[in-house]
């Protein structure tokens, strides 16, 4: 690419750290108000910049590709997801793709067990009735929750961050079942003690804890579908920190209120920073804040991915983390 510094947009605020890092390789157009950018904003902020910059609450659709400015010849988005981009139309106008894996697989990983332990053992609940000041102290059937030990958990998605979750059950004494596009090798199944179901139905009808870690893609848009969610059985918790695209959030709610599913912990939603009104009403349901990867030693190296992916397209190499070949 041409010498001299390029033009970067970045659509949000990322770590100190990482923006310092950046304002010394690059020209960098920083987002000062950290407010979710409209496609207008975003097309003018790109105005003869090489690269844009983008997160998860960025739609990156194909209007808004059609109409970047050929200047634009990369997109670096900060995060390992790239469902809110249109893929296919980058790769027709040859802009290259790139995300952050790898680097924050055990924060996700972390976040889903938090969710695993926090719905079946009430721990939100107990938190807001002590705050309530109505705690009236122990009893022996006072806010009874459910066990995790011995119970069979369901992981949909065994990349990087459904093995790391796999790992981490094992030290609870869960047995680890996983439905995924590929079976693991057999050497990894033996690692994780991992049982593969090739039908996703069957494994459904089969499990105490579901836990949901693919992408988003067309593939994996509303997998778990109203009539997917009756098959669980009712004392199943599910947890979801992928995508909330991936589940009919409208149908759990019903089946979680009706009591058809035990309960859920959910750290991503379909419409985000929108809830489902119903969830916001029950107590069987914890949910956080799309909060899989935010450490601050998780969102520095997400930084500093962007950043070599970056620099390797400035220096005529060949970024390593791009999703598609162009
Ligand atoms: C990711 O990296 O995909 C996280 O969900 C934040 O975008």
């Amino acid at each position: 690419m041409a010498k001299g510094k390029p033009v970067i947009a970045v659509t949000r605020r990322l770590p100190r750290d990482v923006e310092t890092r950046m304002k010394e390789l690059f020209e960098v157009r920083l987002n000062a108000s950290d407010l979710s950018m409209s496609p207008e904003q975003i097309i003018e902020v790109c105005d003869e910049a090489a690269v844009l910059v983008p997160t998860v609450t960025d739609r990156i659709d194909a209007d808004l590709i059609g109409r970047l400015p050929d200047s634009i010849q990369m997109i670096a988005n900060f995060g390992v997801g790239v469902n809110h981009i249109n893929l296919d139309a980058a790769a027709e106008r040859k802009i290259i793709v790139t995300n952050t894996p790898g680097v924050l697989t055990e924060d996700t990983a972390d976040m889903t067990v938090c969710l695993l332990l926090a719905a079946p053992r009430r721990l939100i609940e107990g938190e807001r009735l002590i705050r309530s000041g109505k705690w009236k102290g122990w009893a022996p059937t006072f806010m009874i929750g459910h066990r995790i030990s011995g119970k069979r958990l369901g992981i949909i998605g065994m990349g990087r961050i459904g093995q790391a979750v796999a790992r981490r059950v094992q030290g609870f004494g869960m047995a680890v079942h996983y439905h995924n596009r590929r079976r693991l090798h057999e050497d990894q199944e033996r690692e994780l003690e991992a049982t593969y179901w090739d039908d996703l139905d069957q494994m459904l009808t089969h499990m105490d804890f579901i836990s949901i870690n693919c992408p988003h893609t067309k593939e994996t848009h509303n997998l778990l579908n109203a009539e997917r969610l009756t098959l669980l059985k009712p004392h199943v918790f599910i947890v979801n920190t992928a995508r909330g695209e991936i589940i009919d959030e409208v149908a759990l709610a019903h089946l979680l209120a009706e009591g058809e599913i035990a309960g859920a912990g959910l750290d991503v939603y379909g419409r985000e920073p929108e809830i489902e009104p119903t969830l916001l009403t029950l107590d069987n349901v914890v949910l956080a804040p799309h909060l899989g990867s935010a450490t601050s030693e998780g969102r520095i190296a997400m930084g500093q991915k962007v950043i070599v992916n970056i620099k390797s397209f400035v220096d005529d190499h060949s970024p390593p983390d791009r999703v598609y070949e162009v």
